[in-house]
């Protein structure tokens, strides 16, 4: 089977084109990597074949030795993915060794995987470590709300993680881990892909203040409905903000624990 007739493909295709159409994928912004399955390598293998050498992820990722990845290429444009898939994306297999990769497919016209690939497979070998296998997908993206929030509120995981979950009880459902933050750091460095890969040991949403969001996730409606509902949240929130100064009334520590209770939601008690 060809790669773009995958089924775990169309899935990304849509992805991409509802994120474009989200608005948080201006011009190059954004990247996403997903972790082939046995069975989705098996079905593209035809496809799958050595282009070019080796070359340095720029760190150690051995828990992801040999793991195929697809991952979106640098300065891609989202709104174009899918219409020209193997100028958008490509897909890598990593060395034994855990310090290489090599092009498998794609990346056609010379193009190169995107500029935060170190953080993408950070967060893929911390991930598939944690979740046994289960999550599979890493996803950048520029949700202006979030950004927003990220110059009014501090710097503070329970803060933001408190705020949000206030805006409407679908938060603490969809993103009980609450919400990582990193503070602004030069994007594309193995620095940002430390502290992102420190910060997904404990949440599978991270904000990067003033720049945008990771998110992870075991397929692309949950990483996509992460990211949206987060996103939502904060534009609640900035419009309460701008109304009046202080919220006259919001859901409280007592309030949040019935939901957690109703829900069985994992809330965190530094959270509540
Ligand atoms: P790339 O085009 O290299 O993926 O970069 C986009 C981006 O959002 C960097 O943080
Ligand atoms: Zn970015």
């Amino acid at each position: 089977m060809r790669v773009t007739q995958a089924p775990f493909f169309d899935a990304l295709i849509r992805m991409f084109d509802d994120a474009t159409r989200a608005g948080w994928h201006e011009c190059h912004g954004g990247n996403l990597s997903y972790r082939l399955s046995a069975a989705d390598v098996s079905a593209v293998s035809e496809e799958l074949s050595p282009i070019g050498d080796w070359l340095p992820i720029g760190l150690r990722v051995p828990g992801l030795a040999g793991e195929k990845l697809l991952v979106t290429a640098a300065g891609q444009i989202f709104r174009n993915t899918s219409r020209d898939p193997e100028g958008s994306l490509g897909i890598l297999e990593i060395s034994e060794d855990g310090a290489n990769y090599r092009v498998l497919w794609g990346y056609a016209g010379g193009g190169r995987p995107t500029s935060e690939l170190a953080a993408h497979l950070a967060n893929h070998e911390v991930i598939k470590r944690r979740s046994a296998g289960r999550l599979r997908l890493v996803y950048h993206a520029h949700p202006e709300n979030l950004i927003a929030l990220s110059f009014v509120l501090p710097l503070d995981e329970v803060v933001f993680t408190r705020e949000l979950w206030e805006m409407m009880p679908e938060c603490a459902m969809i993103f009980p881990a609450g919400i990582g933050v990193v503070p602004w750091m030069v994007p594309g460095t193995p620095e940002i892909a430390r502290a992102t890969m420190e910060k997904v040991e404990e949440f599978d949403l991270i904000l990067w203040a003033q720049h945008g969001v990771f998110a992870v996730g075991e397929n692309p409606d949950a990483c996509f409905g992460m990211v949206e509902t987060a996103e939502k949240a904060a534009a609640i929130l900035l419009k309460v903000l701008s109304c009046v100064p202080q919220k006259r009334q919001a859901p409280g520590t007592q309030d949040l624990r019935e939901l957690a209770q109703v829900f069985r939601l994992p809330l965190k008690d530094k959270f509540l």
